[in-house]
């Protein structure tokens, strides 16, 4: 069983690279007054084909050449149902691909998100040549809205005026903003308490 949200990101990130996509969209959504933790991963790669969707969340299910199991849908369709969601995929061949995950948040079996910002890292640095935007909102009982972050390559471009990513001091750099940043969405009174 995966120990990470953040993995399972990895494993459905890589699907829609190795199903050629130039955007990819991860958004997450936590909502802790409606109990969910919800996980969007939006492609505009190859797709799947009908006769395959049928039968993706078995493990046997694969394009894989050289081993005969693909494990990724399976692994967080198992994640989803037993933290009381589910996961949808819905595919058009030749439009792109949207997996949707969906858990109960405070399911004690609903694994911690874990390092995302490492996770995004790695996808950005390791596919300079795909656009990923990633979204991420956080929302507690009682606030009157929820807090957002969003980020994409395309902005980061911007931000590092042409440092490369794969710089180890620019890497780490991005890592430590997203980490701030994401974990800034819990506490929405950080940036009055800095002013004040
Ligand atoms: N976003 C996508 N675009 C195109 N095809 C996809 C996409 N996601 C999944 N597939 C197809 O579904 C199959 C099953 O995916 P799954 O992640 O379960 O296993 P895998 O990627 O084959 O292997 P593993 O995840 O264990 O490395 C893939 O082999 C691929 O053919
Ligand atoms: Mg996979």
């Amino acid at each position: 069983m995966m120990k990470e949200l953040a993995l399972h990101v990895l494993d459905i990130a890589e699907n829609s690279v190795r199903g050629e996509a130039k955007t990819i969209d991860i958004i997450i959504e936590e909502d802790l007054e409606k109990d969910r933790f919800v996980l969007d991963i939006i492609d505009d790669g190859k797709g799947i084909p009908e006769e395959m969707l049928k039968t993706i969340r078995n493990p046997f299910t694969t394009t894989r050449t050289h081993r005969k199991v693909g494990m990724g849908i399976p692994f967080l369709n198992d994640t989803c149902m037993m933290c009381g969601g589910k996961l949808t995929i819905d595919s058009t061949v030749s439009v792109g691909t949207k997996v949707h995950a969906e858990m109960e948040h405070k399911n004690i079996d609903r694994p911690p998100l874990g390092d995302i910002a490492s996770t995004l890292v790695n996808l950005f640095s390791s596919y300079p040549d795909i656009c990923f935007r990633y979204q991420h909102s956080y929302k507690e009982a009682g606030w009157p809205e929820a807090q957002v972050f969003s980020l994409s390559t395309e902005e980061l471009n911007e931000i590092l005026d042409g440092m490369p990513l794969s710089t180890p001091s620019v890497y780490l750099w991005v890592r430590d903003f997203l980490r701030d940043s994401i974990a800034a969405l819990k506490d929405p009174d950080a940036e009055s308490d800095e002013e004040s």
